[in-house]
């Protein structure tokens, strides 16, 4: 691999590139890529000969820019700050104003770059990163392939990174999969989605393929069920514009739960070439049994959430009051479902999904609940009729990164008395934390051509077809109950029915592991 020293195994600083944002004043630029290329920086994974060249259509200089960088960005770092590394990316930071649509702004921009080649001596290397509203994609691509950019020889790569959403349903999804592969190569395509940048994520593939313990017992015959949370305490913030069209639906399940799951249910790659990944999660995705609409009326649960107060003591207003959000919303803040994925692996074990807005906490965990033991050797015991409890493994993925094991022991004295202990394993401890926003890895690897952790045209549409279903019914019927959860609680009760209905409940979600007794 050209990127690592072959002597210690470390990785190198990417090639040589130009990174365009297009979308360059957006939030996304500002709290995430930025921070990123800092963390890169810091890292020392970007190229010395580097630059980024910024455009939208506010009208900036090039130092302008870097003073709203300064301004607006630099307050998303964390971690030790270095003055030094910060002000050099800032100093390679250019800017050019254009509105996506004009075909005139894609001239100035081929002439623009071919300027910064030659100051920053890149040679051709050209990043597009595309964090503008999706209705911009399209044009965009269409009209850097029109001013030659998006042409590769020997000598230049030329990529585009895809934000989501990528699509607002099953048909524009295959719509602007059919355009973009109608000129570009799918090699050049880069269709991001930033869990799977998330370091906890991407430890899944170690955790049940370098370990004899993991995978053995990971299928339908210990395992009982799965349960996958993705629970924020943040409103919609200042988003409504997107978030009012889009949902929790469509802005998490098609991809970030998506993603998660198919890492733990996917069957073991033969290797770790990218393909061979991705062809087990497409597969483990295809599995999936369709809704049809009777199950979303049973298996799916919709939310949106009150006024409330979150667990900080904050008073937070309803979704409806929220700025740019309309007074009779009937957009979902929160999402709930049951699936089953139809393989010999997990036959008959129930997927358990969440997800949803001013939640109690920030909570990014997967709930991996065994069978219960036999109870044959403890039934005369002090368990009075009680059964064992059952083995839980929780990987968190946020906010503290761990694994931990729920394991049963006998309470210390003369009488056989159980109690639930934890065996935990915290990322911190072995690893120390370093900050990062879970883009870090994902834009290296575009720079250095990896696509392994960007999804594949066809991930994308299957994903969206077992979305497209619960949109339809969702449509066909307004929810009348909203809003009917409170902020600060975990969803409407009908969540809780969910799981109930199969003598099931979620794990209450404590960020770690569960208090120790004293
Ligand atoms: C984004 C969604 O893709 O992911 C947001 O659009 C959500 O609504 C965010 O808040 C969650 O990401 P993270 O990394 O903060 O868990």
């Amino acid at each position: 691999m050209p990127h690592t020293d072959t002597q210690t195994g470390t990785m190198m600083p990417a090639p040589p590139c130009i990174m365009v944002i297009f979308g360059a004043a957006g939030d996304l630029a500002k709290r995430k890529l930025f921070p990123a290329l800092y963390y890169l920086s810091i890292a020392k994974r970007l190229p010395e000969n580097f630059a980024v060249l910024g455009v939208s259509r506010e009208d900036f200089s090039s130092e302008a820019y870097r003073e709203l960088m300064n301004k607006e960005s630099r307050a998303h770092l964390d971690g030790d700050y270095s003055a030094e590394i910060w002000d050099q990316l800032v100093k390679c930071c250019h800017y050019l104003q254009g509105d996506f649509r004009d075909p005139e702004a894609y001239q100035r921009l081929a002439q623009k770059l071919g300027e910064l080649d030659n100051e920053c001596k890149t040679p051709g290397n050209y990043l597009f990163y595309m964090a503008t509203p999706p209705a911009f994609f399209g044009d965009i691509a269409e009209q850097i392939v029109k001013v030659g950019l998006a042409k590769e020889t020997d000598s230049h790569w030329r990529r585009l990174v895809i934000e989501k959403p990528f699509g607002h349903d099953l048909q524009s999804a295959r719509a602007l999969n059919k355009k973009l592969l109608e000129i570009f190569k799918e090699r050049q395509l880069y269709r991001i989605d930033h869990y799977l940048g998330k370091e906890t994520v991407q430890n899944f593939l170690s955790f049940r393929f370098a370990n004899g313990v993991i995978e053995p017992i990971w299928n339908r015959s210990y395992i009982d069920h799965v349960q996958i949370t993705v629970a924020e305490p943040m409103g919609v913030e200042n988003r409504a514009s997107y978030y009012e069209g889009a949902g929790a639906l469509r802005d998490m399940i098609p991809n970030h739960l998506l993603a998660v799951l198919a890492m733990i249910a996917m069957e073991p790659p033969i290797s770790f070439e990218a393909d061979e990944i991705r062809d087990e999660q497409a597969k483990v995705l295809r599995a999936i049994q369709p809704f049809t609409p009777e199950d979303v009326l049973t298996h799916t649960v919709r939310g949106q959430y009150a006024a409330g107060v979150l667990a900080d003591g904050t008073s937070v207003p309803a979704y409806r009051q929220e700025a740019g959000v309309a007074e009779d919303s009937k957009t979902e803040t929160f999402v709930a479902m049951s699936l089953m994925i139809d393989s010999w692996r997990w036959a008959g074990v129930p997927f358990y999904l969440r997800t949803g807005k001013r939640m109690p906490g920030r909570f990014t965990e997967i709930v991996i609940q065994y069978k219960h033991a036999p109870n044959t050797a403890f039934k005369n015991s002090l368990m009075k009729g009680k059964q064992v409890e059952p083995n839980v493994m929780v990987l968190r993925i946020q906010p503290s990164e761990g694994i931990s094991l729920g394991i049963n022991a006998k309470v210390p004295g003369q009488t056989m008395q159980l109690s639930p202990v934890e065996m935990d394993f915290s990322y911190d401890d072995y690893f120390g934390n370093e900050p990062s926003t879970g883009y870090e890895t994902l834009i290296y690897d575009c720079m250095k051509g990896d696509p392994t952790l960007f999804k594949r045209a066809d991930i994308i549409e299957t994903a969206w077809q077992l979305v497209e279903p619960i949109l339809d019914v969702w449509n066909a019927l307004p929810p009348r109950d909203f809003p009917n959860y409170a902020a600060g609680e975990w969803g409407p009760s009908a969540a809780d029915e969910l799981l109930q209905r199969d003598g099931r409940r979620w794990r209450v979600c404590t960020g770690g592991c569960t208090p120790k007794k004293t």
